[in-house]
C-alpha cells in the first residue's frame, strides 16, 4: 500500500488569505479570510492587502490544520500560489510557504493561480473527462483554456482589456455599490428583467474578449438617464443589474460555445470568481442541455479564491515530482 500524501496549500494572490489541507486528493479543510478593508476604496488596495495577509496568514493556516486534524509534522509538502497576482500579496504566501517547507524539510510546490482555478473541477466527483474546456472568469482574468490528458493547458482565448469580473465590479461601482460589486449585481439581477435595457456587445474576432467598451457605454447610459431622472438608478436597480449581467454573460457564452464547437470538446466548465454568478451558471447548464455536452460548475466555495484548488493543483504536481527549490520568486504576471 502506498503511503498517503498530505499537502498544506496557501493562497494569497489578491485580497483573500486562504489555507487548505488535502490528503490523497481529498479536501480535509478549506479556510478563507476575506479582507473587508478594501470595501470602502472601491477596489483592492495592494499595500493594505499585503498587510492584511501578514496579519491573517498564521491564524488561517492554524485553523486549516486544526479543522483537518492534521499536525505540522504530518505534512508531506507545502504548496503556494506563485503567480499571477499582486506582488506584495504573493510575497507573503511565498515567504511563509518557503519557511515552513524548510523547517519541516518537505518539498515546496509552486502553483499558477489560473491553472488552479481549472483544477478546482477535480475536487468533486465525477470530475471532467479530457480534453476539458474551461472558461475561467475572475477579477483579473478571462480565459478559455483546454486541459489535455497529459496535463498540458492550451490557451484558446483571453480578454484584451478588462476581465469579466472587473466589468461586473466597475459597473457596480458606477451604480454606487461597494467592492466587490459582482455578487451584488447578481443579487439585484434576480428580480430584474434582463432585456429591460440593451448595451452594445464588443465584436472582437476569434475567441478573445473585450469588456472595456461596456463600462464606457454603461457610464454614458447612466448619465443620460440620470439627466432626466435623478432617481433612475434606485428606481430601476434590478432591471439595470439584470441587463448588464445578461450582456456580460452573453459575450462569454457566445465565444465559449463557438470555441467548444470548433475544437469538438464535449466536457466544459466554468471557474473563477464570476463562475459563482447565478446567471452564468444557468447559461452554462443550458448550453449543455442544448448540445448534449457535459457541463461542470464548481461548488461556490471553490469558485472564488481558495486554497483547496491550489492544493489540488499541487497534488497533481506532487505525483509528477514537480517541486520548486527555495530560490523561486513569485511573479505578478
Ligand atoms: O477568482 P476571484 O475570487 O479572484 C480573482 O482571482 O480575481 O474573482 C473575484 C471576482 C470579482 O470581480 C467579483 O466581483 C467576482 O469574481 N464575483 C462575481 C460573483 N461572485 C464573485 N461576479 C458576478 N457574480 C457573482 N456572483
Ligand atoms: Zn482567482
Amino acid at each position: 500500500m502506498t503511503a498517503s500524501v498530505t499537502i498544506l496549500a496557501i493562497e494569497s494572490s489578491c485580497d483573500d488569505t486562504a489555507a487548505a489541507v488535502l490528503r490523497d486528493g481529498v479536501v480535509l479543510s478549506n479556510v478563507v479570510a476575506n479582507q473587508l478593508v478594501h470595501e470602502k476604496y472601491g477596489g483592492v488596495v495592494p499595500e493594505l492587502a499585503s498587510r492584511a495577509h501578514q496579519k491573517n496568514i498564521v491564524p488561517v493556516v492554524d485553523m486549516a490544520l486544526k479543522q483537518a486534524q492534521v499536525r505540522l509534522e504530518e505534512l508531506n509538502a507545502v504548496a503556494f500560489t506563485c503567480s499571477p497576482g499582486l506582488i506584495g500579496s504573493l510575497l507573503v504566501g511565498t515567504g511563509f510557504a518557503k519557511a515552513l517547507a524548510l523547517s519541516l524539510n518537505v518539498p515546496l510546490i509552486a502553483v499558477n493561480h489560473m491553472e488552479a482555478h481549472v483544477m478546482a473541477h477535480f475536487i468533486a466527483q465525477p470530475s471532467p473527462q479530457f480534453p476539458f474546456m474551461c472558461l475561467t472568469v475572475s477579477g483579473g482574468h478571462t480565459l478559455i483554456q483546454i486541459l489535455h490528458a497529459d496535463g498540458h493547458m492550451e490557451n484558446i482565448g483571453q480578454t484584451l482589456d478588462d476581465a469579466a469580473g472587473e466589468a461586473f465590479d466597475k459597473c457596480a461601482k458606477l451604480l454606487g455599490l461597494p467592492y466587490p460589486g459582482g455578487p451584488l449585481i447578481d443579487k439585484y439581477a434576480q428580480n430584474g428583467n434582463p432585456n429591460a435595457f440593451a448595451f452594445p456587445v464588443s465584436s472582437v474576432s476569434g475567441f478573445d474578449f473585450s469588456f472595456s467598451g461596456l463600462k464606457t457605454s454603461f457610464l454614458n447610459f447612466l448619465k443620460s438617464r440620470m439627466a432626466d431622472n435623478s432617481d433612475f438608478i434606485s428606481n430601476h436597480l434590478a432591471d439595470i443589474c439584470a441587463s448588464i449581467q445578461h450582456t456580460i454573460i452573453q459575450q462569454l457564452i457566445i465565444k465559449f460555445e463557438q470555441a467548444a464547437t470548433k475544437y469538438g470538446v464535449t466536457h466544459l466548465g466554468i471557474a473563477g470568481g464570476v463562475s459563482a454568478n447565478s446567471g452564468l451558471r444557468a447559461a452554462v447548464a443550458q448550453l449543455g442541455v442544448r448540445h448534449g455536452w457535459n457541463t461542470y460548475v464548481p461548488a461556490f466555495e471553490y469558485c472564488t479564491d481558495n486554497a483547496a484548488m491550489i492544493a489540488m493543483a499541487a497534488w497533481h504536481k506532487y505525483r509528477k515530482n514537480e517541486f520548486s527549490d527555495l530560490t523561486i520568486t513569485p511573479s505578478a504576471k
